[in-house]
């Protein structure tokens, strides 16, 4: 038996794949309005990750995959989004590849200046080293997208725990847009 990735659905099976949910309640602090986050089911699943790892984190020697599956909907005005993270190894980048739905990859550089790509079924996108990353669900169905990543990566959720990005993904008119935090 080895390690499967459906590029029709994202799902990935095999020894040594490890899945994590995310819910209302893991995301305290991450959204503008904390009030309309603290009084929804704080057991609501956000987003899974399935995630094949041939190498322990932090240690070199392996390419890594994870699919990520975003539920859409919103906290206020604020899609549903993935906590978001510096690499702890500065200097090493990350691909993500989307399967399905639709959604914005929001890019922070180390001067806070913000970005967003749209994603969509095929679309690919570069986090070019040095860059805290987020995915945002824009549209109405699960979004599915794939990353890799070196094994020796690591991941630094603190410093977007304390100073979040410079910029939220906001339904304004309609549509989504990466509006300035004020
Ligand atoms: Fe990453």
């Amino acid at each position: 038996m080895s390690v499967r990735l459906d590029h029709e659905t994202g799902i990935l099976t095999g020894p040594g794949v490890h899945e994590t949910a995310r819910r209302v309640k893991d995301l305290a602090g991450v959204f503008r309005d904390e009030t309309a986050r603290a009084s929804r089911d704080q057991e609501t699943v956000l987003y899974r990750v399935q995630a094949w790892e041939p190498q322990p984190e932090g240690k070199p020697g392996a390419v890594c995959l994870a699919t990520t599956f975003l539920e859409p909907g919103k906290v206020g005005d604020e899609y549903f989004l993935t906590r978001g993270h510096f690499h702890a190894n500065e200097d090493r980048p990350e691909m993500e590849v989307v399967i399905s739905g639709r959604g914005a990859l929001v890019l922070m550089g180390r001067d806070r200046v913000t970005r967003m790509e749209e994603m969509a079924p095929g679309t690919v996108h570069h986090v070019p080293p040095g860059t805290a990353h987020r995915v945002a669900n824009t549209g109405s169905e699960t979004l599915v997208f794939v990353s890799y990543w070196a094994s020796e990566t690591g991941h630094d959720y603190a410093a977007i725990r304390e100073q979040g990005f410079s910029a939220r993904v906001r339904e304004v008119d309609g549509r989504p847009v990466l509006v300035p935090v004020s």
